[in-house]
């Protein structure tokens, strides 16, 4: 494993995401939504450096790989917070494809969202899928398997305070 982005990295993208925020909304008042779980760093470290009213809820999308069809994304309205006539400020680790930041966002669009503005820590180059860009993506990367700092690897590794990429011969081809 080696790092692409240090801790400090990491705390300077998210304070100009927050600057990004600040210019965005002002006073406004606000619905952030973090998708879960990998935006739960992002989610409370953003969170400490606004200062304007808030909500903050979270959302939770899972893919089931159907037979023939791509794997699709089902979004849990369990968790989803009430978002009617509300701005919303929706957070991601990682836009990859951008199917998972669509599909949520016509989610949040149905239960009423006034307008919904994207952030995203960490943006793929040329991968994307979806015809969705975010409003804000604090890091182009390159194309590699990125862990740390809320992303996963096989559900672990979230803890790690920077981002790490995993190289070849950490990546096992599953169990
Ligand atoms: P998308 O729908 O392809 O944009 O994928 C977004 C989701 O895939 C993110 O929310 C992550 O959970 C996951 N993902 C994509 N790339 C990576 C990666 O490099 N490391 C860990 N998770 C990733
Ligand atoms: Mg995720």
């Amino acid at each position: 494993m080696r790092v692409l982005l240090s801790q400090n990295d990491v705390r300077q993208g998210v304070e100009r995401m927050a600057k990004f925020v600040e210019d965005r909304f002002g006073d406004s008042p606000i619905t952030i939504v973090g998708v879960m779980t990998g935006s739960v760093m992002l989610l409370a470290d953003l969170i400490r450096l606004l200062k304007m009213p808030m909500r903050v809820g979270v959302v939770q999308a899972s893919s089931y790989r159907g037979e023939t069809t791509r794997s699709e994304l089902v979004v849990n309205s369990d968790l989803t917070p009430d978002v009617a006539g509300r701005e919303v400020l929706l957070l991601d680790d990682i836009f990859d494809t951008g199917h998972t930041l669509m599909a949520i966002v016509e989610h949040l669009r149905r239960k009423g969202a006034r307008s919904i503005c994207t952030a995203v820590l960490l943006r793929k180059a040329e991968r994307k899928e979806a015809p969705i860009e975010p409003d804000f993506a604090a890091f182009d990367i390159p194309n590699e398997f990125v862990i740390g700092y809320g992303l996963d690897y096989r559900d672990e590794h979230r803890n790690l305070p920077f981002i790490g990429v995993l190289e070849e011969n950490d990546l096992g081809s599953g169990e």
